[in-house]
């Protein structure tokens, strides 16, 4: 049962907490937001290497008769709460005029505030700094300041402005390749596995930041290697893994456990499940697609949404959902066990560009997000845009300095630019590498509270 008391304060409370931790903080002058970078370096005296280090960002945009911010300082507390606390590093911004510093203050994996580590408790709503912050500076006076956070409830917490849009009509946050990261510290052995991860941070940790969407590519392997010797797998359950093309990275369990730890604590939040392909072990055997579905069944039974084109195909809104109390959308990437369930999602279109450069997939998102016609299918109400660069073999083989890595560094941040002024009204699930290196989870929030501004939809 609801209490009108409680809820009612809860929303003056998260009220408060938004209009506190507006994440990218902006004042009439400019605003100021933190990422974290892909890229890694070589530590010289040890074996290990250094990754995740705090990028930096501002767009100042000033009236003409107001005098331009000259100073970013970061701090590992929030400033308005400390007033003695010493910044970690002042930025003038006369010395850098490009918006953009990459510093050398590692974030690493940091305990997820607000109850959100893993491992039970309490979790609280709303949106929650993790120690990093930065303030924007005039003469030495305080503009605005922002800080790196989590946004683990951010769908239900903004269910007045939200509610009312349809699934197909929500830009929608996603990571590619969703469960290819490494667990634990990075190595300089993982480093240079340099065109095999896609992403930095486990799903969990992915979902609390508040992406919505994981692509996943499932192998079947009946049997692993293991000390020179090959064993069988006994439990079936074990044999799925989450695979970079033919190579296994992840066991399924551990994702799907992510996602059900999630869904089962963050009661109103909605998560696309896209398993999108099977590129080991499925070809021409149906049996083994229905055992994953057995187990998807099994594993998230009464959370499943089935498939719903909702009104004019742009599936159910938000508000429907809740209704339903149902908030897993699984897609499926095979049409023939899709026609068996009737709880599978039609296969989803990916709009992928194959693109090796930031020109040409500028180019080709443009032509697909603002193009006539919408990639998506007449079955299924969502799609996606793949927002990363593709390496070619040749790539892999010639450019030892190159990776996976470096291709999400050199776009990233042109991404938070190309979605924030041009495509974000057109945009529904956006995906991309090393997530923490663009801006796209707080832009697609602040994009979804303009789109419930805007009356009717056309898309
Ligand atoms: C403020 O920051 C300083 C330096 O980090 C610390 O020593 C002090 O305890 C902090 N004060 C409060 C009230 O948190
Ligand atoms: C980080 O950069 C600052 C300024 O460039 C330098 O003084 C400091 O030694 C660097 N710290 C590390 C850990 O590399
Ligand atoms: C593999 O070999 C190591 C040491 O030889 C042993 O400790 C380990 O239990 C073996 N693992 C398996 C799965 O048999
Ligand atoms: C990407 O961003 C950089 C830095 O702002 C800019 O110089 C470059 O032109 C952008 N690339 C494209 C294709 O827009």
């Amino acid at each position: 049962m609801i209490i009108p008391g409680v809820e009612m304060i809860r929303s003056i409370v998260i009220f408060c907490l938004l209009t506190l931790h507006d994440p990218v903080s902006s004042n009439q002058c400019g605003k100021v937001w933190l990422t974290v970078s892909s890229l890694w370096r070589p530590v010289a005296i040890n074996n290990k290497v250094v990754d995740a280090e705090l990028e930096v960002n501002w767009d100042l945009d000033c009236p003409a008769n107001a005098g331009y911010p000259d100073s970013i300082k970061v701090f590992t507390a929030d400033p308005a709460h400390n007033k003695t606390i010493k910044p970690q590093l002042t930025l003038l911004l006369a010395e850098h005029p490009r918006g953009y510093y990459r510093t050398n203050i590692t974030v690493g994996r940091p305990p997820l505030p607000g109850g959100w580590d893993e491992g039970g408790g309490a979790t609280l709503p709303g949106p929650h700094c993790l120690k990093h912050h930065a303030a924007l500076y005039k003469n030495g006076e305080f503009l605005t300041s922002s800080c790196l956070q989590i946004w683990p409830t951010w769908m239900y917490d903004l269910r007045r402005q939200l509610g009312r849009l349809p699934i197909g009509t929500l830009m929608i946050p996603g990571t590619h390749n969703s469960g290819c990261y490494k667990h634990g510290d990075l190595t300089r052995r993982d480093a240079f596995q340099r065109y095999l991860l896609t992403q930095d941070r486990d799903v969990w940790t992915q979902l609390v930041h508040g992406i919505r969407y994981l692509d996943i590519r499932v192998g079947y392997y009946p049997s692993i290697p293991r000390n020179n010797t090959v064993v069988e797998e006994t439990n079936y359950v074990n044999r799925f893994w989450v695979n970079h093309d033919i190579i296994r990275i992840t066991p399924l369990m551990s994702i799907i456990k992510d996602v059900r730890n999630f869904l089962d604590v963050a009661r109103g939040e909605v998560v696309i499940l896209d398993f999108h392909r099977f590129p080991v072990g499925f070809e021409g055997r149906p049996s083994r697609h229905r055992r994953l579905a057995s187990i998807l069944h099994r594993e998230f039974g009464g959370l499943i949404l089935r498939p719903d084109r909702g009104v004019d195909g742009l599936g159910p809104t938000l508000n429907d959902i809740w209704t339903v109390g149902r908030r897993l959308v699984i897609c499926y990437g095979d049409q023939q066990t899709v026609n068996e369930y009737d709880w599978l999602w039609p296969p989803m279109t990916q709009a992928w560009g194959d693109q090796q450069t930031a020109e040409g997939l500028k180019n080709y998102l443009e032509r697909t997000i603002l193009g006539s016609k919408r990639p998506r299918t007449s079955q299924n109400p969502l799609w996606a845009v793949m927002a990363e660069l593709t390496p070619i073999p040749l790539d892999i083989m010639l450019k030892p300095s190159g990776g996976l890595r470096q291709m999400a560094d050199s776009i990233n941040r042109n991404l938070t630019v190309w979605f924030q002024d041009e495509w974000w009204k057109q945009t529904n699930i956006v995906a991309t590498d090393f997530f923490l290196g663009n801006n796209l989870i707080d832009i697609s929030i602040q994009s979804n509270i303009k789109k419930s501004n805007i009356a009717h939809w056309r898309l």
